[in-house]
């Protein structure tokens, strides 16, 4: 059997549909070279924003055709919009067989090849699965994602997520060292942790900061990142390992949220304004280059003027290398989506493009202030504008593209010095032979 898997969504799902690929594949089915000549299309999908939820739904009709070309095709939605809307997916595209949840992959296998289930959804969650021991395949060989914490106990009132993914797992660290080991074993050499809340990580007496050493002992391993921490477990052990050990990169995805204690409070965010500064501080203390991303909502229920200028003040403030910035999508089951809102969709969008305007003009200075350096580039692949060009990653996450002088491959290290900036774009010339 052929499969082909369009993912949605976050780096969790694309970790998932690595995992979905190599139970697949251990079951004998093969990648299939496009989705028309797929026996088996698997859809995995994102309900952070009811905005993803219908371009989920959007992309997967377009699918109906390829299901009356071929009888036999077996259509399957996974993933966070499974879990969130069950039957109704079948419902609404009766040409979907199958619909299932976070918890259920390892079931995939078994309902495909023996035709087993009579049932279509398979959507409870399983408070012990996580898949211990099961690895997904490599995204790409040079760098792979781990997650290492499947679920969240936060309680944000505005997020979907503890009801989609659960309650917080956690893998042990020998599973996923063993895992990064594999990964190394095929010429990776950047390790991505991933969690809802990583750094809130513990498993039988590890912690985040001692599981990120331990990572950092494997021969190999070059660079070590990590998404998403929480503000709130940051503390004087992590402060110190990430700062001290020269494998961790310097740049953290710390989500905001908002820059108003008010609302932080309302979105049971556990931290204040000043308490996410203080971590940016002690970040950027060491290394003033150390690259700071973020995740800001605007238009929160109850956000008045005043809370959204904090925020503006905020972002201002601190300077952030770039930000994802959303409006506020009430989602159906979470807390705030009882209050009735208090902004029109137009103020909403109006305070969101505020914010674009300030953040872009803060991310084209922090792309400038890159200007001179010299950096180690992590070769990804070449520019689609000039094949002659190629495209590598700074330590601190920034794109930079360049002419190597000699044939590089992705995954090569490349020393470059950043001489030029066009637009957004960081262009370097190569230091050295
Ligand atoms: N509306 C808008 N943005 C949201 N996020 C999570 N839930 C919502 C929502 N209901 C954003 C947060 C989070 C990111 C992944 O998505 O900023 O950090
Ligand atoms: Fe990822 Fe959350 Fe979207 Fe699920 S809802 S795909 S966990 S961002």
């Amino acid at each position: 059997m052929n499969y082909h898997i369009a993912t949605l969504g976050c780096q969790m799902n694309e970790y998932d549909s690595g995992l979905l690929a190599r139970l697949l594949e251990s079951s004998g089915c093969k990648a299939a070279a496009s989705p028309e000549s797929a026996d088996l299309i698997i859809f995995n999908t994102c309900s952070i924003r009811e905005k993803a939820e219908e371009t989920a739904m959007a992309r997967i009709s377009q699918f109906k055709p390829l299901k009356h070309k071929n009888p036999n095709l077996k259509v399957i939605v996974v993933g966070c919009m499974a879990k969130n809307k069950g039957r109704e997916i079948i419902k609404k595209l009766p040409f979907v067989d199958y619909v299932i949840g976070p918890d259920s992959y390892k079931e995939i296998p078994e309902i495909i090849l023996k035709q087993k289930a009579r049932e279509r959804v398979f959507i409870d969650f399983d408070e012990d699965e996580n898949y211990q021991g099961e690895f997904a395949k490599l995204q790409t060989p040079y760098s792979t994602s781990i997650t290492i914490q499947r679920g969240c106990n936060k309680r944000c009132s505005y997020c979907i997520v503890p009801f989609v993914r659960g309650i917080e797992k956690c893998k042990d660290a020998i599973d996923i060292l063993a895992e990064i080991q594999e990964a190394v074993d095929k010429g990776v050499s950047e390790v991505m942790l991933l969690g809802q809340t990583v750094n809130a990580y513990k498993k039988d007496g590890e912690t985040f900061a001692s599981l990120l050493e331990k990572v950092s002992t494997i021969n190999g391993v070059k660079r070590i990142r990590f998404i998403s921490p929480h503000p709130k477990h940051y503390n004087d052990e992590l402060l110190d390992v990430l700062l001290s050990n020269s494998k961790i990169c310097h740049h953290v995805h710390l989500p905001l949220q908002s820059g108003s204690d008010a609302m932080l409070k309302k979105m049971r965010r556990q931290y204040t304004a000043d308490q996410f500064l203080s971590i940016v501080e002690a970040l950027r203390s060491k290394d003033p280059f150390y690259a700071i991303t973020t995740d800001i909502i605007s238009g929160f229920v109850g956000e008045t003027e005043e809370d959204f200028e904090k925020t503006l003040d905020l972002v201002r403030h601190t300077h952030f290398d770039n930000a994802f910035m959303y409006i506020y999508s009430a989602r159906k089951g979470t807390e705030s989506f009882k209050e009735i809102e208090s902004l029109s969709e137009a103020e909403k969008l109006s305070r969101h493009q505020e914010l674009v305007v300030i953040q872009n003009e803060i991310t084209k200075q922090k792309n400038e202030a890159m200007y001179g350096r010299i950096e180690e580039l992590l070769m990804e692949r070449p520019s689609t504008k000039d094949p002659d060009e190629w495209v590598g990653k700074t330590g601190n996450f920034k794109k930079v593209v360049f002419k190597p002088n000699t044939i590089v491959r992705p995954g090569d290290y490349v020393t470059c010095k950043i001489n030029d900036i066009r637009g957004w774009t960081l262009r370097g010339t190569v230091v050295g032979d």
